[in-house]
């Protein structure tokens, strides 16, 4: 696989399509899996493992997930908010356990109806399950916090709190975390002291932004994260998605935007832009009526664009 400087995760299959109002087709889901891993694309969370009475776009998690799994290269990742859902991610064989819980109180009580104490033991009781399996079953744990930036219940997010939940999901065995910006209220300055703390507290544990355009600092958020050393960034295809669960929530940054951002920075992310293009083009024919967003989308690429990649390849090998 060729190198890369920033993994890019594609969210869509989770995030994007939690809010919307129909059922996408299970074959309309796995195609988009495949045609994402096509361009390029190395980590997908392809569906989340809640019940189908919470959020019936799910209730074809195994299928999508035994799918997703069979495909070389692509690191599976599934959403899950309690043990069951870890049970189940565990038995369709996910590589990746992305675990959810807030830091503001309200929003964790209205998303998982628990504490977050309660939430941390449930959290605690999945990495016993986890150690108990052989290796090569286990799959890699990853602790997220939603509203790290702030809470459409209850308004500013400090970061102290951020940095308290997240020392406890370290101790109690996350492998990487994910700092979530639930329903876009994070700037560019907020981004550098949460970040810039948690690095502090956390030393080498890998670090993860996900981010919501909501308010249009989607992007500058991504750009203020990466100068804190941040390399992986979560984003959804068109910009579709939105917690169902967070009063005013809309889309995740935009894949396609936040690719051609880091590419025109020299970072390679290895997509290919004008196959992400083309699998856009296949999910918005798979979505009709959905609206879609994206200023790649619109603009297209700029005339004689080289790509990150071509770019490293003309300058020659780094002596
Ligand atoms: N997958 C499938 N079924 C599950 C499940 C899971 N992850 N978790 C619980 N269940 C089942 C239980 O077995 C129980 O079934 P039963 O009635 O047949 O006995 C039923 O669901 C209720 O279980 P309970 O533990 O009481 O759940 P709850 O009603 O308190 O809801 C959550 C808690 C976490 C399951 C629910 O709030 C949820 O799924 N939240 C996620 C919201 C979300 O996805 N938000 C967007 C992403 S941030
Ligand atoms: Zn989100």
């Amino acid at each position: 696989m060729a190198e890369t400087d920033v993994t890019v995760r594609e969210v869509g299959l989770r995030d994007g399509i939690q809010i919307i109002g129909g059922f996408m087709p299970t074959p309309a889901k796995i195609a988009w899996v495949e045609a994402e891993v096509a361009a390029g694309v190395s980590e997908i969370e392809v569906t989340s493992f809640v019940p189908p009475a919470v959020i019936a776009q799910f209730a074809d998690a195994p299928e999508v997930a035994a799918a997703a799994v069979r495909l070389p290269g692509l690191e599976t990742a599934a959403l899950v908010p309690n043990l069951k859902g870890a049970e189940r991610a565990v038995a369709a064989g996910v590589g990746k356990i992305n675990f959810v819980m807030s830091v503001s109180r309200t929003h964790n009580l209205n998303n998982v109806r628990r504490e977050r104490e309660e939430s941390l033991a449930d959290f605690r009781r999945i990495a016993a399950m986890l150690v108990a399996l052989p290796p090569e079953r286990r799959p890699m744990l990853v602790g997220g916090l939603s509203t790290a930036f702030g809470c459409s219940f209850e308004g500013p997010v400090p970061a102290d709190a951020v940095r308290h939940y997240a020392t406890l999901l370290a101790e109690a065995g996350a492998q990487e975390l994910i700092i979530a910006d639930t329903v876009g209220y994070g700037d560019p300055a907020q981004v550098r002291v949460v970040f810039d703390a948690l690095r502090t507290d956390l030393g080498a544990l890998p670090l993860a932004a996900h981010f919501h355009d909501t308010r249009g600092t989607g992007l500058a958020n991504v750009a203020a994260a990466l100068d804190c050393g941040v390399r992986r960034f979560d984003a959804s295809l068109g910009g579709l998605g939105g917690c169902p669960f967070a009063p005013g929530a809309t889309g995740n940054i935009v894949m396609e935007d936040l690719c051609f951002m880091l590419d025109s920075m020299g970072l390679r992310t290895g997509v290919d832009l004008e196959a992400l293009l083309a699998v856009r083009r296949q999910v918005a024919a798979a979505l009709p009526g959905e609206a879609m967003y994206g200023a790649l989308a619109r603009a297209g690429l700029p005339k004689r664009y080289v790509s990150a990649e071509q770019r490293r390849a003309e300058a020659g090998p780094a002596v």
